[in-house]
C-alpha cells in the first residue's frame, strides 16, 4: 500500500443534505430501507430470490460455493444473458418497445425495438458462427458507440463465445496486448467513427495490431467512417456482406451460470493490464438488480448512460443491466461539443431522456463551458441523474443538481470497478438522504467496509481503506490465465477480504466518502491509467533513460498525468522532444493517456535505497509544501525539478 489515507487531505467540510422528495419515494422500486435488512438476514436467501426472476433453463443447486477466493454463483444452474435480455421480452410481448435510440454525431439516427435487436443479434450470431466461432471462443471487439457493437456483444452472450471489448481509443500496440493475452479468434472493428466532425480511422489500428497477432483468423468490418481501408480478402469481412443474409433466428445456448461471459482489461500497478474475467449468471443478476434500484427504471423511462460501450460502465449499464431490465437506452456516438456545446442537452430535450448516468469529469466540463449551453433546452424530462468513476466535488455535484436537475433530482454517485462489475456503493433515490461529494453507503447485499492497515473496521471520523468483505455475484471470478496475480492484488492485503485499491473515508453519520486510489493507478477522466504503463512506454524512446509518472489533481479531469523524466547523456530536452514523447505514449497506450506535462531533469529524487519519492513528485506537481526531503539520497535534486516544473512544463491539452 502506497499510501495512508488518513493522511490524505480532509476534504470534507461539506454539511448539506438532500433528502429524498416525498412524490420521489411514492413511486420508488425502493422506497424503504426494509430492502437492506432482508440482505443482511440471509444473504444467500436474498440473492436467489432476485435470480429466480430471470429465465434459467435449469435451476441452479447451489446459491453460492465460495472457496476463497475464487466464488461460484448459481452452481449448476444454466441460462444465457442474451436470451434473457431480449427473447424473453420478446415472448412476453414487449418486442415493440424501442431497446435503444441511438444517435450518430452527424446527425442521423436510428431506433431499434427488441424484437429488431434480437433477430440483428440472431443474425450477428450466425454469422459468427459461419466465420467458425463457437461456444468458448474468444472474440475482440474494437469498434465505436455504434450499434453492431452492442449487437456482438449480445451475440457472443448468445453462442458463449466470451469477448473482449477494447476501447476504441487505444493503440494498436494495447489492443495487440490484449488480444496476445485473450487468444482472440476474431476481430470486429469498424473502417472508423466519426468524432468531433471528422473521421477516426480505426481499422488501421486493428490492421496493424493483427501483424503480431497469429491467433486472429478473421476480421469482420463495419462500415461506419467511409473512410478507405485497406483489405485482406482472406481475413477480412464487411458486416453489411455477412450479417443482414444470415436467418433471424439462433438458438440461445445454454450455459453454465459460470461460463465466461467477457474478459475486460484493465490497469493494475503494472506495465501488464489484467484481464477481468466476468461469467453470466451471478454478472447478470447483479448488474440488472443494481440498475433497477439505483436508478429506479419505470418502464417509460428514457435511460442514457453516456460512457463509452469500451469501458465496464458500458457493459454493465448500456447493454446488460438495462436489457435485462427491458429499458429504453439512448445511445450517442461523438463527442458533447459537436456541432456545439449543447449536444447532449439537445439530444435530452428531442428524446425525453429521463435518467442521464455520466462522469464527474463530464460534468465538470459542462460547468467549465457555462450555463448557457444546458439553460437554452427543456430538460424537464430528467427526473435521476448519476455519476460514475471517480471522486466527484462537492461543487461540481451541486451543479449538477441545479443547473441539470432543475434543483430536485436526486443524484446517485456510485462506487464500483470493472472487478466487481455491478455498482458496489451508492444512495438508493427513493430512500437515502445525499450529501455532496459522498456515495453513501453499501448497496443492500454488499459488505463494503472502510478499514485500517490491520483490517479493522475504522470508527466514524477516519479514514481507511475500502475493502470487501462478502462474494457478491457480479463479481470478479479471477484475472485471466493469472490466479497468482488475482491473489496477489486483490486478496493478499487482508485476510479473506476483497482489497479495492482506493481509500476512503467514514464520516460521523457513516457515510462513506471515496477519496482515490491508494496504488500506483491513475484515474484520468474517469480512465484507469497505470503510472508504470506510461513510465515504460517513456522509457522505450530511445532518448530516456529513467522516468517517473504521478497523477496530479486537475480541476476538469479529476488527475492529469504528470511525468518526469531523466534522459540518456548528451540529449538535449527540447520542445521536439517533448512532442516525440507524448506520441509515443499515444502510440504504446492511446490518445488519452499523454501525459499533461513533462519535466525533463538530471535525476529523480530517491529514498537510499533507491525507491522514487513519488509522493514528493506529486507535491511537486501541485504545488504543496515539501515535507521533510533529507530521507533522500540526492536531495539537492528536488529544488532543481522545482524550478524546471514552474519554468516549463511542456503543458499541453
Ligand atoms: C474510481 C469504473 C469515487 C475508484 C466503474 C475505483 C470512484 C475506480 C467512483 C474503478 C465514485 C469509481 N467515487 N471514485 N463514485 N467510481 N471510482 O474499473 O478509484 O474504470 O477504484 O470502473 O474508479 O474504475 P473502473
Amino acid at each position: 500500500m502506497a499510501e495512508d489515507p488518513d493522511a490524505i487531505e480532509n476534504l470534507l467540510q461539506e454539511s448539506r443534505v438532500f433528502p429524498p422528495l416525498p412524490d420521489f419515494t411514492a413511486q420508488a422500486n425502493v422506497a424503504d430501507s426494509s430492502i437492506y435488512d432482508e440482505a443482511e438476514q440471509d444473504l444467500e436467501g436474498f440473492w436467489a430470490r432476485h435470480a429466480e426472476t430471470f429465465h434459467w433453463f435449469k435451476k441452479w443447486d447451489k446459491v453460492l460455493d465460495w472457496q476463497l477466493p475464487f466464488a461460484q454463483w448459481f452452481v449448476g444452474g444454466t441460462t444465457n444473458l442474451s436470451y434473457n435480455c431480449l427473447d424473453r421480452h420478446v415472448e412476453n410481448g414487449g418486442g415493440d418497445k424501442v431497446a435503444y435510440h441511438w444517435v450518430g454525431e452527424p446527425g442521423d439516427t436510428r431506433s431499434i425495438t427488441y424484437a429488431e435487436l434480437l433477430s440483428e443479434v440472431c443474425q450477428a450470431a450466425n454469422g459468427l458462427k459461419e466465420l467458425g466461432i463457437e461456444k468458448g471462443d474468444r472474440v475482440a471487439i474494437y469498434s465505436p458507440m455504434v450499434l453492431e457493437t452492442v449487437i456482438a456483444m449480445l451475440a457472443c452472450a448468445r453462442i458463449g463465445a466470451p469477448f473482449t471489448v477494447v476501447f476504441a481509443g487505444f493503440s494498436a500496440d494495447s489492443l495487440a496486448d490484449r488480444i496476445h493475452d485473450s487468444g482472440a479468434k476474431l476481430l470486429l472493428t469498424a473502417d472508423g467513427s466519426n468524432r468531433r466532425g471528422s473521421v477516426f480511422p480505426l481499422k488501421p489500428q486493428a490492421d496493424e495490431a493483427l501483424k503480431s497477432c497469429p491467433t486472429v483468423e478473421r476480421q469482420l468490418v463495419v462500415r461506419r467512417g467511409g473512410n478507405e481501408v485497406d483489405w485482406d480478402e482472406q481475413r477480412d469481412v464487411w458486416w453489411h456482406d455477412l450479417i443482414p443474409r444470415q436467418s433471424d433466428t439462433c438458438p440461445a445456448e445454454e450455459l453454465d451460470a459460470e461460463h465466461m461471459l467477457y474478459l475486460l482489461y484493465t490497469s493494475g500497478t503494472t506495465a501488464k493490464p489484467k484481464g477481468i474475467k466476468h461469467t453470466t449468471g451471478g454478472y447478470m443478476v447483479g448488474t440488472a438488480m443494481t440498475h433497477k434500484w439505483v436508478f429506479d427504471v419505470k418502464p417509460d423511462d428514457v435511460y442514457w448512460c453516456a460512457a463509452d460501450v469500451g469501458w465496464v460502465t458500458g457493459h454493465s449499464y448500456i447493454v446488460f443491466g438495462p436489457l435485462a431490465n427491458h429499458t429504453t437506452g439512448l445511445m450517442y456516438e461523438g463527442t458533447p461539443d459537436f456541432p456545439d456545446k449543447d449536444r447532449w442537452w439537445s439530444i435530452v430535450e428531442e428524446y425525453g431522456v429521463s435518467i442521464l448516468y455520466c462522469a464527474p469529469t463530464a460534468i465538470r466540463t459542462f460547468m467549465k463551458w457555462g450555463d448557457e449551453y444546458p439553460g437554452s433546452h427543456d430538460l424537464s424530462s430528467l427526473r435521476l441523474l448519476g455519476t460514475v468513476g471517480e471522486p466527484i466535488n462537492p461543487e461540481a455535484w451541486i451543479w449538477y443538481r441545479k443547473v441539470i436537475g432543475s434543483d430536485k433530482t436526486p443524484i446517485v454517485d456510485t462506487w464500483w470497478q470493472t472487478e466487481t462489475g455491478m455498482i458496489m456503493i451508492s444512495p438508493l433515490p427513493g430512500v437515502t438522504v445525499t450529501k455532496p461529494g459522498s456515495a453513501t453507503r453499501p448497496l443492500p447485499g454488499v459488505s463494503a467496509d472502510v478499514v485500517d492497515k490491520n483490517g479493522v473496521s475504522v470508527p466514524r471520523g477516519h479514514g481507511g481503506y475500502l475493502v470487501i468483505k462478502k462474494p457478491w455475484p457480479a463479481m470478479l471470478r479471477g484475472i485471466y490465465g493469472n490466479d497468482e496475480r488475482y491473489k496477489k492484488t486483490y486478496w493478499s492485503e487482508y485476510e479473506g477480504i476483497y482489497f479495492a485499491g482506493d481509500g476512503a473515508k467514514r464520516d460521523e453519520d457513516g457515510y462513506i466518502w471515496v477519496l482515490g486510489r491508494v496504488d500506483d493507478v491513475m484515474n484520468v477522466s474517469g480512465h484507469r491509467i497505470s503510472t508504470a504503463e506510461i513510465e515504460s512506454a517513456l522509457v522505450g524512446h530511445p532518448s530516456v533513460a529513467e522516468s517517473a509518472v504521478v497523477g496530479r489533481s486537475d480541476a476538469t479531469t479529476g488527475q492529469a498525468i504528470a511525468a518526469f523524466v531523466v534522459l540518456r547523456a548528451g540529449v538535449k530536452g527540447d520542445e521536439n522532444l517533448l512532442a516525440q514523447l507524448r506520441e509515443k505514449v499515444s502510440e504504446d497506450i492511446g490518445r488519452f493517456a499523454k501525459p499533461k506535462s513533462i519535466v525533463f531533469t538530471e535525476d529523480l529524487p530517491k529514498t537510499r535505497s533507491g525507491k522514487i519519492m513519488r509522493r514528493l513528485l506529486r507535491d511537486i506537481s501541485e504545488h504543496r509544501q515539501l515535507g521533510d526531503v533529507t530521507t533522500l539520497a540526492n536531495a539537492p535534486i528536488v529544488a532543481e525539478i522545482l524550478e524546471r516544473s514552474t519554468e516549463s512544463s511542456g503543458e499541453d491539452d
